[in-house]
């Protein structure tokens, strides 16, 4: 890869920028409404005792249900207020509230996550819940408590690495032989960069990159959807079966999956210069372009049937917002500046398009239409995930010089 100088890098966000912006309809008005620091500071303030973590809403009144800190959510919310903390930072002049207020709040509602290295039963979702920390150590790299996390959720994940399947595990099943893997592990791969950036543990680098080939060769379709289970014989190594979980069928492509992925591969470009995470990236994100509807709105699957009307998910929307500008980052990365337009064009009018849909100025979420589990019947819910990305989305805008706020 190319090193960029700050300003190299900036004048090419901004032709890149300003060609987008003449593709685009425009950003969202409510980007950096002052409704979102209001909403997230009156839910900080009320901090449960004993500890519990938002994660979605009722349909009805989007009222935040709380859960108990061992579940693959509840570093969503204390990563939140860390974005809070750097958007105030980022629009010191508009209404974010008080930056050290932020940083002061995200670090109390990290504390109960704490005890999680010793006694969580998360599985390969230790990378969510180590949000938090990688956040705390990019504005305090000495903080002692964040790298313990950091070194001990990696470890965790790393001890679910099987070398003959090549894979983390994701879900613990009966059978030991049975070995699951899901496409939302790509996320959870950042732990291990920011442990190995705290060790240089070489291995912690080599189970990322080990984990990713083995997804971008089973999990995803040569038509750039994907499979959001992959089970692995754990003894033989071979792949046993490909289905779905929370998806509409087996064969379909699960949205949010496919979001996790685009982000994922990205993320492991920019972690590794591979050529091959790019490529991968970019498949996945043609089928989003081309299997997205023409009014725009992310439904929970690309495959699920339009009749009756197929759910939006709104949170899988904002997380494929901010896997396009990652992607759109590595593309000026290797000078391909039509390719960073066209993604930051594709994510603008996604923003847009899905916060006018799911922009609820009444609910205690930020958005709804969220899809937790259609199968299950979670539908149309605001979400924690999808307020945490629809904020770092704002960030990450304007940092890339495409947004003023
Ligand atoms: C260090 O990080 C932890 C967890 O992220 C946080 O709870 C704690 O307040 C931080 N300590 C200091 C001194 O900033
Ligand atoms: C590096 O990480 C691996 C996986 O967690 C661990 O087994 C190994 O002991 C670590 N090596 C060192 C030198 O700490
Ligand atoms: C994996 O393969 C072994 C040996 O062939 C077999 O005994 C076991 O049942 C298989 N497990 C699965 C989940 O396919
Ligand atoms: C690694 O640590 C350095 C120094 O603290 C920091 O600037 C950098 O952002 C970190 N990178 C990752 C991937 O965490
Ligand atoms: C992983 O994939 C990259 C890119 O295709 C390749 O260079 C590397 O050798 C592969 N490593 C392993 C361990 O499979
Ligand atoms: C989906 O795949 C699973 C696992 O192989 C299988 O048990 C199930 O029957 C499949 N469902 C359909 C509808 O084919
Ligand atoms: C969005 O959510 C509202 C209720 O909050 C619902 O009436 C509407 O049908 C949803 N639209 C989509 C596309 O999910
Ligand atoms: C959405 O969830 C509701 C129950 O909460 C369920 O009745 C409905 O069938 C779901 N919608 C679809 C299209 O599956």
């Amino acid at each position: 890869m190319v090193s960029n100088t700050p300003t190299f890098f900036a004048l090419l966000a901004s032709t890149v920028g300003a060609y987008a912006a003449s593709a685009s309809i425009g950003l969202p008005p409510e980007l950096f409404s002052p409704l979102i620091a209001q909403k997230i500071a009156t839910i900080a303030a009320a901090i449960p005792s004993p500890m519990m973590y938002p994660q979605y809403t009722d349909r009805v009144e989007g009222v935040w249900q709380y859960f108990k800190p061992d579940e693959w959510t509840t570093g969503f919310f204390p990563a939140t207020l860390y974005a809070m903390h750097q958007r105030a930072q980022l629009c010191p002049s508009t209404n974010s509230g008080d930056a050290a207020q932020w940083l002061q709040l995200g670090r109390e509602w990290s504390t109960a996550e704490v005890p999680l290295e010793q006694t969580n039963t998360l599985g390969h979702d230790v990378g969510f819940v180590s949000y938090p920390f990688m956040l705390e150590l990019a504005v305090d790299p000495d903080n002692t408590t964040a790298q313990a996390a950091v070194n001990a959720f990696a470890a965790d994940l790393a001890a679910r690495f099987d070398p003959i399947v090549g894979c983390t595990r994701s879900w613990d099943t009966a059978d030991p032989t049975d070995f699951q893997v899901i496409i939302d592990n790509m996320m959870n791969l950042q732990v291990l960069f920011a442990s190995y950036n705290l060790t240089k543990n070489q291995t912690l680098v080599d189970i990322a990159i080990s984990h990713a080939n083995k997804t971008m060769e089973n999990h995803i379709r040569p038509d750039g959807g994907s499979f959001h289970v992959v089970e692995y014989n754990a003894t033989t190594g071979a792949v046993v079966a490909r289905f779905t979980s929370q998806g509409y069928s087996n064969s379909s492509t699960w949205s949010r999956g496919e979001a996790w992925g685009i982000y994922g591969f990205s993320n492991m470009f920019k972690h590794t210069g591979h050529i091959d995470y790019l490529n991968t990236a970019r498949k996945m994100a043609a089928y989003w372009i081309e299997n997205t509807p023409s009014d725009g709105i992310i439904p929970w699957d690309f495959n699920a049937p339009l009749v009756p009307p197929r759910p939006a998910d709104s949170s899988a929307a904002m997380i494929a917002v901010n896997g396009f500008l990652l992607l759109a980052e590595q593309e000026l990365s290797v000078y391909n500046l039509v390719g960073a337009a066209t993604y930051v064009a594709e994510a603008i009018r996604m923003l847009r398009l899905n916060t006018e849909l799911a922009w609820r100025p009444q609910w205690q979420s930020l958005l709804a239409n969220g899809t937790v589990n259609n199968p299950e019947h979670n539908n149309l819910t605001g979400i924690v995930y999808g307020d945490y990305f629809f904020v770092t989305a704002g960030n990450q805008l304007v940092e890339m010089g495409l947004a003023s706020c």
